[in-house]
């Protein structure tokens, strides 16, 4: 292999480590500059050297953030009007790799909530929840037990996409569950079904693995003080990387169908 080839393959290796897995240009350059004042990253989060937000200065900056997004949240009173309030928040860097902002997916009126972790590089480009591998699982499985997008709200923890689909920060969790539960708020599902476990973990605010929490209903409180049932269960793409857990998966499905049956 030629110098120039070491070269190349090097830097395409330091690429696919820094979580670049996709060019949308020949030239290198910072989208936060491209995107100019209006959507300038605030002081705290300015990317450093390897494009990522120094640690100490965005746990500094996100007790602000999550006061911020609980601030603006408070006068929505739908889930349009929240979509405009999470594409004009300026305090989660996500955002600024993210193509799309990502808000839920299906009927805002449903009985049925589902949660996910975070848009994926499909959901990312099309704008719209569970729309790539894992989200065509997840269809199927809701057909099976008799529901659609029609009867379902499906949304997820994050709005943006982590790069390169890393595991959320507890910092970016934090301040995107404002806008997360404004959505439960405005939906006010009978049922939320949480699927894997960084999205069980922060609705529900502990720690535990998915294999001890799914398939057992607990409870989440609005800031109104209404008790919903919360089932959690396998993520799909967990499912697709562990299909021998399907069996467990469609047992947390049908579940949910009880639940629902019981209720109808
Ligand atoms: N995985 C998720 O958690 N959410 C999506 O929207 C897509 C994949």
């Amino acid at each position: 292999m030629s110098e120039d080839n070491l070269n190349i393959k090097q830097l395409l290796e330091f690429y696919v480590l820094s979580g670049v897995d996709e060019t949308c240009g020949s030239e290198v350059c910072c989208l936060s500059e491209q995107k100019g004042a209006k959507t300038a990253l605030p002081d705290s989060a300015q990317p450093v050297a390897g494009g990522r937000p120094a640690m100490s200065s965005l746990a500094l900056s996100s007790a602000a953030a999550v006061k911020n997004a609980d601030d603006l949240c408070r006068e929505v009173q739908t889930i349009d009007e929240l979509k405009q309030v999470v594409e004009n928040f300026e305090g989660c860097p996500l955002k600024y790799n993210a193509k799309h902002t990502v808000i839920g997916d299906g009927n805002p009126a449903a009985k049925i909530m589902l949660v996910g972790e975070a848009p994926g590089a499909e959901e990312d480009l099309a704008g719209k929840a569970f729309v790539g591998r894992s989200g065509r699982l997840l269809d199927k499985m809701l057909a099976a037990i008799g529901l659609d997008r029609s009867l379902c709200y499906i949304c997820n923890i994050l709005p943006w996409r982590p790069p390169g689909n890393r595991s959320p920060s507890d910092a970016e969790i934090a301040v995107c569950l404002p806008f997360l539960k404004k959505q439960i708020e405005i939906v006010n599902p009978d049922y939320i079904f949480v699927l894997g476990a960084v999205a069980a973990n922060s609705l529900l605010g502990n720690s535990d693995g998915i294999s001890r929490l799914r398939g057992k209903w607990m409870t989440y409180e609005t800031a109104a003080g209404r008790q919903i049932k919360v089932l959690a269960g396998y993520h799909p793409a967990y499912l697709l990387r562990t299909p021998a857990q399907k069996a467990k998966a469609w047992a947390d499905f049908l579940r949910l169908k009880k639940a629902r049956e019981e209720n109808n």
